[in-house]
């Protein structure tokens, strides 16, 4: 992860716990002392940066966001008339949401006779993480939550201990370093996921990541918010919920005239 990251975007509760149980393992007895080890000790940054990381994540992670994903959202998809589908999973940490939204797209377009150009853009702050998603390589562990008929069909079993995706599913997939609180983003998006983000930043940020994610959908393109993140009531009225459960929100009227929306809030 780069330095340069934007703390103040961050919940101050959720910087203060990480503060707090970094100074606990370097052993200070008082979190008071942090600032001075870390102007004498540079490279403990770079561990406070890491630590605010969180990497929990899993296939098919919550199964409701992802069955109605694949009931409700992918037909819809599929009435595109120019054959082209471009999904971003914003925070992809390792990449199983990203593979997971592959997988299910796949199995749809199985049925489908019509040739489809797609490309699922996964991004993060966080470089390690990113590599492992590129491998595309994961643990029995961590393959837990796909069934085996998936399992068969989208892994290779590496040593019967790890498996890794096959290759015909990473070849729809970009795996990009991307600070969310920073750059614009990527236009033109089909759906953005954007799951166990939000909830570590604070009320303003949040606001302008919602905003973000509106300017870079498509006309009627989706965006899918983790378990305990609701749509913001200020952007609320730009959305058609189309899962409450799932938490997926439609896009509801199209940027006329290039207008982009801002936070006025
Ligand atoms: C808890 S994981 C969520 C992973 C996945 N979306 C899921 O729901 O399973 C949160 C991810 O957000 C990333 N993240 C946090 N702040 C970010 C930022 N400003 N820009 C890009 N990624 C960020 C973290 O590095 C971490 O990988």
């Amino acid at each position: 992860m780069e330095k340069g990251v934007d703390l103040k975007a961050y919940r101050s509760s959720f910087l203060m716990r990480h503060l707090e149980s970094r100074a606990k393992w370097i052993g200070m007895k008082q979190i008071e002392q942090y600032p001075f080890y870390l102007k004498n000790h540079p490279e403990e940054l770079q561990n406070f940066l890491d630590s605010i990381s969180i990497k929990v994540t899993s296939f098919f992670r919550d199964s409701a966001p992802f069955r109605d994903f694949e009931t409700l959202v992918i037909p819809e998809l599929l009435k595109k008339k120019d054959g082209k589908l471009k999904i971003w999973s914003a925070g992809c940490a390792t990449g199983e949401e990203a593979y997971s939204i592959a997988i299910l797209l796949r199995k749809a377009l199985e049925k489908e006779k019509k040739r489809w150009d797609i490309e699922i853009l996964g991004t993060d702050m966080n470089e390690k993480f990113l590599e492992k998603a590129a491998g595309g390589k994961y643990s029995l562990k961590e393959v837990e939550g796909v069934n085996s008929a998936l399992l068969e069909k989208f892994f290779k079993s590496v040593d019967g201990r790890s498996f890794e995706i096959k290759i015909f599913l990473k070849n729809w997939m970009k795996f990009q370093k991307h600070d969310l609180l920073k750059s614009d983003g990527f236009p033109g998006q089909d759906v953005i996921f954007c799951r166990n983000v939000f909830i570590y930043l604070n009320r303003e940020a949040q606001k302008n990541l919602v905003f973000k994610f509106v300017n870079n959908l498509s006309d009627f393109g989706f965006l899918v918010l983790g378990r305990s993140e609701l749509m913001l009531a200020e952007a609320a009225s730009l959305f058609t919920p189309v899962s409450l459960s799932g938490r997926i929100y439609q896009k509801r009227r199209a940027i006329k005239g290039g207008k982009k929306w801002e936070n006025e809030c």
